[in-house]
C-alpha cells in the first residue's frame, strides 16, 4: 500500500494524481490482465473500469486509508484516475497483479476492496504486496485469504527471490496478515512514516523464494489439483 521508493508511478493510490504526466482521460483498452484467483470464500479479478464507484465508496472513507499511503478520494474522478493507472501503467506496461476482491456468490458479485502487488526494484526481483478492504469487512480473514492466493501467484509467476509488504506498527490486522501468509518481520523503522504532522513507527516483513518454496509452494501445487 505504499508507493516504491524508485518510481513513484508505480503503485498509485485510490485519490492520486496521474503521475509523471500521464493522460488522465486516456480510455485504450488494456492488453495485459492478471488472472482470476479464486480461493475458498474469494474470487480475485482484474481491475475495469466498472469499478471506479465501488473503489470511490471506500477510498473516500478516511478510516479505510488511515494506515495506508493513500490520501482520501476527494471525488470519483481521483479513484478514476487510479484505475487508469492500475490499466494502463501497471498492468500494460509493467505486469503487475492488482485484483479486485469479491466475495463467491454475494448479490452483484459485491466488490470488497483491491489486493495486489508492484516491483519494489527496478530489476524485478523484488515484488511488494498491498490490500485495502472495506470496512465493513474486516476481521473476517478475507484478506489474509487473498493474500495467500496472491503470495502464490507472485513467487509462481514472476523470478522474484523476496515477496516483501510493510505498515504503520498501530495497524496490527495489517502485520497480522504478514506473519499469517509465513512472513518474517525483518524489524522497525522508528518514526519512518510520514502522515500529516506524524511520522509512525514502519514494519517490514518479508518472504525469501526459498522459504517459500518449502513452506507453501507444494500446497500450492496441490490445491490447484
Ligand atoms: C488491514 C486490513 C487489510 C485487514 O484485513 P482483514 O480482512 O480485516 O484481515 P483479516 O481478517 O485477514 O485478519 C488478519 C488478522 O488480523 C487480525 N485483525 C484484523 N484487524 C485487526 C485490528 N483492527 N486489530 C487487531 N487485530 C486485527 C485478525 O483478527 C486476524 O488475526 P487472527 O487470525 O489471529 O484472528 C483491513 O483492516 C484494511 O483494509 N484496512 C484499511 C487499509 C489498510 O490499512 N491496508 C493495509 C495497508 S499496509
Amino acid at each position: 500500500m505504499y508507493k516504491s521508493e524508485h518510481d513513484e508511478s508505480k503503485q498509485m493510490s485510490p485519490s492520486s494524481k496521474q503521475a509523471n504526466g500521464e493522460a488522465a482521460g486516456s480510455q485504450e483498452p488494456s492488453q495485459w490482465r492478471p488472472p482470476v484467483l479464486e480461493t475458498q470464500r474469494l474470487r480475485l479479478r482484474p481491475l475495469s473500469l466498472d469499478d471506479v464507484m465501488s473503489i470511490y465508496e471506500y477510498a473516500k472513507n478516511s478510516e479505510n486509508v488511515r494506515y495506508t499511503g493513500f490520501d482520501r478520494a476527494e471525488s470519483a474522478k481521483d479513484t478514476l484516475e487510479f484505475v487508469e493507472h492500475t490499466l494502463n501503467i501497471r498492468y500494460n506496461e509493467r505486469h503487475e497483479g492488482e485484483w479486485a476482491i469479491e466475495l463467491k456468490g454475494s448479490p452483484g458479485a459485491e466488490m470488497l476492496g483491491t489486493i495486489g502487488c508492484f516491483f519494489a526494484k527496478d530489476d524485478r526481483k523484488i515484488v511488494e504486496l498491498g490490500y485495502i478492504l472495506t470496512q465493513d469487512h474486516w476481521g473476517k480473514g478475507y484478506v489474509s485469504e487473498a493474500a495467500c492466493a496472491v503470495r502464490d501467484w507472485a513467487f509462481e509467476n514472476y523470478d522474484i527471490h523476496r515477496l516483501q509488504a510493510r505498515c504503520v506498527s498501530e495497524n496490527i490486522g495489517s502485520w497480522k496478515i504478514m506473519e499469517k501468509i509465513g512472513m518474517q518481520c525483518e524489524g522497525t523503522l522508528r518514526k519512518f512514516f510520514k502522515r500529516g504532522d506524524h511520522y509512525w513507527d514502519f514494519k517490514i516483513y518479508s518472504l525469501l523464494r526459498e522459504e517459500w518454496s518449502q513452506q507453501f509452494q507444494r500446497h500450492s501445487a496441490q490445491d490447484k489439483g
